[in-house]
């Protein structure tokens, strides 16, 4: 039985009260869903500034009626310590997904996303210390790697951060670190790679790359790869996310804890195979795809050039196994998008 088995099984047994934050966005709604149906009790943080009701709703109607009663939501922003203090009572594990993503949106507003991304993140540590809460986990970023040039990324060489948004994720694990020496918290801090599948939305100026591709791709309009498409990423499904997040709350090896962890299926994929790849799942449902050009545009600020996981540590230390790699989840993925746009399926069905 792998780790990640145990630890369902556990939880099938085992009954704990968790705290999601950013409980409306994609990560988040992925993480309430799995715990959801394996009956765990979830209170849910957010505000709504980029996530959404409707994957709350989605969440409730792929549990159930049933399993839906075991959650209760907070609207609420973790800039504000007392809607953290009350979201955090009687919690067992944290799961702290609430932040301002997007490294261009960072460029533009670096206030904004300081306040979330530090001055909240400030608040929910303080609140989980006074709660005491069992463990804090929460959403670190690749980022993080910034400029240093080395592949694949191994947590303990990071270079100088090439965005605000790298600042922050930067400080979250610095302030995790030294609650950790200054309090006795626990906290485990997972720097995701790029993550893609179901519910990430794929509207807005900082939409990450599948979704707006899926719907560039379905929807019929011009597509943008940033520079010359042969700059490449680890692209990680959420499934794998999941796994990471459990594995983090109940390990038991006390050398695991107070630690960040890669979190990605440890592979590169360049921007132009994932086009390809992406178009040629499309292919079916859009015969009109096969005729489909990119349009190339400027490099954008901020970005790194590659960006490769080194997964041993979470290997060795959680147990972490990715279940998907990029094309089962690509395929998860579409499939998906597919089914959630209402307006294309009609098109569909029209020209069928
Ligand atoms: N998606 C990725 O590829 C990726 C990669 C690295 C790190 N991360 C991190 O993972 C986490 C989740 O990302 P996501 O992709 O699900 O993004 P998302 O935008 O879909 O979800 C973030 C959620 O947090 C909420 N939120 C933001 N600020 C808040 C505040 N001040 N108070 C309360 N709620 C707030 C938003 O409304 C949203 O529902 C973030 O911390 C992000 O930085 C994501």
């Amino acid at each position: 039985m792998t780790r990640y088995q145990h630890v369902l099984r556990h939880l099938e047994n085992h009954r704990y009260q968790w705290l999601i934050t950013g409980v409306a966005g994609f990560i988040g709604s992925n993480l309430l869903e799995v715990l959801l149906r394996l009956n765990q009790k979830v209170t849910g943080l957010d505000n709504f500034s980029t996530g959404h009701h409707h994957n709350l709703e989605q969440v409730k109607e792929l549990v159930g009626e049933k399993a839906w009663l075991n959650f209760s939501f907070i609207e609420g922003d973790i800039c504000q310590l007392e809607v953290c203090s009350n979201a955090c009572r009687d919690v067992d594990f944290i799961l702290h997904e609430a932040a301002l993503g997007s490294v261009p949106r960072s460029i533009q507003d670096p206030i904004r996303t300081n306040e979330s991304n530090i001055s909240g993140f400030l608040n929910m540590l303080v609140a989980s210390r006074d709660a005491n809460v069992k463990r804090f986990i929460y959403a670190a970023s690749s980022s993080t790697y910034g400029d240093h040039p080395a592949l694949p990324k191994v947590e303990s060489v990071i270079g100088r951060p090439l965005s605000p948004y790298a600042v922050t994720k930067y400080v979250n694990e610095l302030y995790a670190d030294v609650f950790a020496r200054c309090y006795g918290m626990d906290s485990i801090g997972l720097r995701y790679f790029n993550v893609f599948g179901p519910r990430q939305d794929p509207r807005g100026a900082y939409a990450a790359v599948i979704p707006q591709w899926v719907s560039a791709l379905i929807g019929n309009r011009i597509l943008y790869i940033n520079g010359d498409g042969e700059t490449s990423r680890d692209f990680c499904f959420i499934e794998n996310v999941i796994q990471a997040n459990l594995l983090a709350a109940l390990t038991e090896n006390p050398q695991a804890v107070n630690q960040v962890y890669n979190v990605a299926i440890g592979e590169r994929t360049s921007l132009n195979q994932l086009y390809e790849a992406m178009r040629a799942l499309l292919l079916d449902k859009f015969p009109r795809l096969r005729d489909h050009k990119p349009t190339y545009v400027d490099f954008r600020k901020g970005d790194v050039r590659h960006s490769l996981a080194d997964i041993s540590k979470a290997s060795k230390m959680l147990g972490f196994e990715p279940t998907h790699q990029i094309d089962e989840g690509l395929k998860q993925a579409m499939e998906w998008y597919i089914e959630h746009s209402p307006s294309e399926k009609e098109k569909i069905d029209a020209s069928a």
